[in-house]
């Protein structure tokens, strides 16, 4: 009995070894972007709801990631009713293609389902098998984009860890900033990872937006000594509310909104990153500025 935990243990640190010898933890040519945040209700489901749209609408095909294995919501926010949840692949009752929903603006969506306080706490053999399937999805998408719980859970941790890019959703409240760096630390001191896209979300303005960045900024700057990129600024809109309401993006319902222009200007910007050259860390990145 020992020695057969022993053995399954053994075969799963050689598979896990052996994606990370292969490159990256997620198939290369298949981008990944995890959006997350230190604290929760900051707006990440939101953002990958609409960000998802939008780069649809620009001819991206989009997978969706529902990471919130405890509160997932992205079903409920497009209106979707799914067949089964990634809780039924992991039990072992479907397949992934099975899992698999269309959204709005053709985006291909994993939904998590809610309230599983098990899925909260992913077992390793559970993440590597979600992660074999994604890889054998992978080819037929161009970005996953992953919808995270908020703070520094083994599972949020995780799943950050797996994507090329993080994208860190921070509004201007003193605790969404000071979760937010606990999480960029937590980032860089277990996994190295030191490059952060910084997206504020519920700014009264520009000016405050800016001044939200700088402050995260200059503390990681001080502490953690490399510095973090900003993505942009999503004002506080009353358009989104309202679209959650009728459970449809709110970039496709007011798409003259203020907050769905900004939000189009940085899936513009995610659109312009060149393809990732690898080589730096633990897995593979590409620079927005090489
Ligand atoms: N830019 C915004 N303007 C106004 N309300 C927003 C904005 N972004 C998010 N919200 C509201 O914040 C709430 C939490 O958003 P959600 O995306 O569920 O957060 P999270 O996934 O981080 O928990 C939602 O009810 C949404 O309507
Ligand atoms: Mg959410």
């Amino acid at each position: 009995m020992i020695s057969r935990a022993m053995d399954q243990g053994r075969t799963l640190r050689l598979m896990t070894a052996m994606h990370r010898l292969s490159g990256g933890a997620l198939t290369a040519g298949l981008r990944s972007m995890a959006v997350t945040s230190g604290k929760g209700g900051v707006g990440k489901t939101n953002v990958v709801a609409n960000l998802a749209f939008l780069l649809g609408e620009m001819g991206n095909r989009v997978l969706v990631l529902d990471a919130d294995m405890g509160l997932a919501n992205i079903d409920v926010l497009l209106g979707i009713t799914p067949r089964y949840t990634l809780r039924d692949f992991l039990e072992g009752r479907c397949t992934i293609e099975e899992v698999l929903v269309q959204g709005p603006g053709g985006m291909s969506i994993l939904p998590a389902g809610s309230g599983v306080v098990e899925l909260t706490h992913l077992q390793p053999d559970q993440r590597l098998s979600l992660l074999n399937e994604i890889n054998a999805l992978g080819s037929k998408y161009d970005l996953l984009l992953i919808d995270t719980a908020a703070g520094v859970s083994p599972n949020v941790v995780h799943f950050n860890a797996l994507a090329e890019e993080i994208i860190v959703l921070v509004t201007p409240e003193p605790t969404s900033l000071t979760d937010a760096y606990a999480l960029i630390k937590v980032m860089f001191t277990r996994h190295r990872r030191r490059r952060f896209f910084v997206l504020i979300n519920e700014a009264r303005n520009e000016e405050e937006g800016r001044q939200v960045f700088c402050g995260l900024n200059g503390v990681v700057e001080r502490f953690l000594h490399f510095s973090l990129m900003e993505l942009g600024c999503l004002p506080k809109d009353p358009c989104v509310p309202r679209a959650v309401k009728s459970q449809r993006p709110f970039v496709e319902e007011y798409p003259h909104c203020r907050a769905a222009q900004k939000l189009r200007e940085v899936a513009q910007r995610i659109r312009n990153l060149p393809a990732r050259r690898g080589g730096e860390g633990e897995y593979a990145f590409f620079s927005p500025y090489a």
